[in-house]
């Protein structure tokens, strides 16, 4: 019997600023999804899960993911083709999926889900690649199996990331930094509403910040008078959120690291209102559970985190 595992994500400051090469400080958490079970030599794959009714069945290479059901086999079956086509040796497997992530929270557990299966693959016959070559192909996965077209930051931080520490993340240079936590605060995760990014505006933003970067250049680089310039109000908006969040990554650091708690808690803050206002990604329910986590004794900061349109608010407070 084989087993392997990856955990889920929370992201403390530095939302949809990936996908155009800015930074990120997402975390590992506790809770994890698990696969155990044995390699078969017929390449064909067989997976039950303890969460949903149907288990999953295909054989590589011949797998057409836009067919697959269960829809979360897609997930496993991506990443196994990707591995395929990198000329990595796959051999079948048979076994069984349990996670203690909450599914559709916003808390990566189908990135959780293709960095278990990559550390699988790569178990089966001792083959090692680097933490970005794995993220990179696990994110190539998760595009061809939601068809989202996320960022690195999901898979990069379940594939580097160390229990209490934050993984600052430059997405342009894939350089990561662990951040170590200070042990007078603690990290709480609120669940707000189901939500997935497929069919969400998740690839409008997308789309909306490659349109900035064609009027005025990489936004990872772009200082904030030129994003001033910009002539469409909207696609303004976009990019003053991408261009004031990598600053404030940079700030939330620099701040976490002198142990100033007040400035700590008025980026995440400022991040949410910027995601808010000119990323339009957060949602009535998660401002309000933004501003009754502010008025919570302790707490000293509190914003939306991830994709949006749902999902989680984070809160760091005093212990
Ligand atoms: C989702 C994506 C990430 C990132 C966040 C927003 O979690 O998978 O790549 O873009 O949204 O920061």
């Amino acid at each position: 019997m084989v087993e392997s595992s990856a955990r889920g994500r929370v992201n403390l400051i530095g939302d949809h600023t990936d996908y155009t090469g800015g930074l990120v400080l997402p975390m590992v958490l506790d809770c994890r999804t698990t696969i155990e079970g044995d390699y078969t030599t017929d390449g064909r794959w067989h997976l039950e899960s303890a969460d949903e009714p149907e288990p999953t069945r295909f054989a590589i290479p011949d797998v057409d993911l836009t067919e697959l059901q269960p829809r979360w086999g897609r997930y496993v079956a991506a990443v196994v083709r990707e591995m395929h086509a990198l000329g990595i040796p796959v051999r079948g497997f048979r076994g069984r999926v349990t996670t203690t992530i909450p599914i559709g929270s916003g808390l990566s557990s189908s990135a959780a889900l293709e960095v278990a299966v990559a550390r699988l693959v790569l178990a089966g016959d001792s083959i090692h690649l680097s933490d970005s070559e794995v993220a990179q192909l696990c994110r190539r996965a998760e595009h061809s199996a939601s068809g989202v077209p996320c960022g690195i930051m999901d898979q990069l931080c379940i594939v580097a990331g160390r229990p209490g520490h934050a993984t600052l993340i430059d997405c342009h240079s894939l350089d990561i930094t662990h951040i170590e936590l200070p042990d007078h605060l603690e990290v709480v995760v609120e669940f707000i509403a189901p939500r997935t990014l497929a069919g969400s505006e998740y690839a409008d933003r997308v789309d909306e910040t490659r349109r900035a970067e064609q009027t005025i250049g990489p936004l990872r680089t772009a200082t904030i008078a030129e994003v001033e310039a910009i002539d469409d109000p909207l696609i303004r908006r976009r990019a003053r959120h991408v261009v004031s969040e990598n600053a404030r990554v940079r700030d939330f650091v620099s701040a976490l690291t002198a142990g100033d708690d007040a400035e700590v808690g008025r980026l995440m803050v400022e991040s949410h209102r910027s995601l808010a206002v000119d990323f339009g990604t957060s949602t009535p329910a998660m401002d309000a559970a933004v501003d009754r986590l502010m008025a919570t004794p302790g707490v000293i900061g509190a914003r939306m985190t991830g994709g949006g349109f749902g999902g989680c608010v984070v809160a760091l407070r005093r212990r």
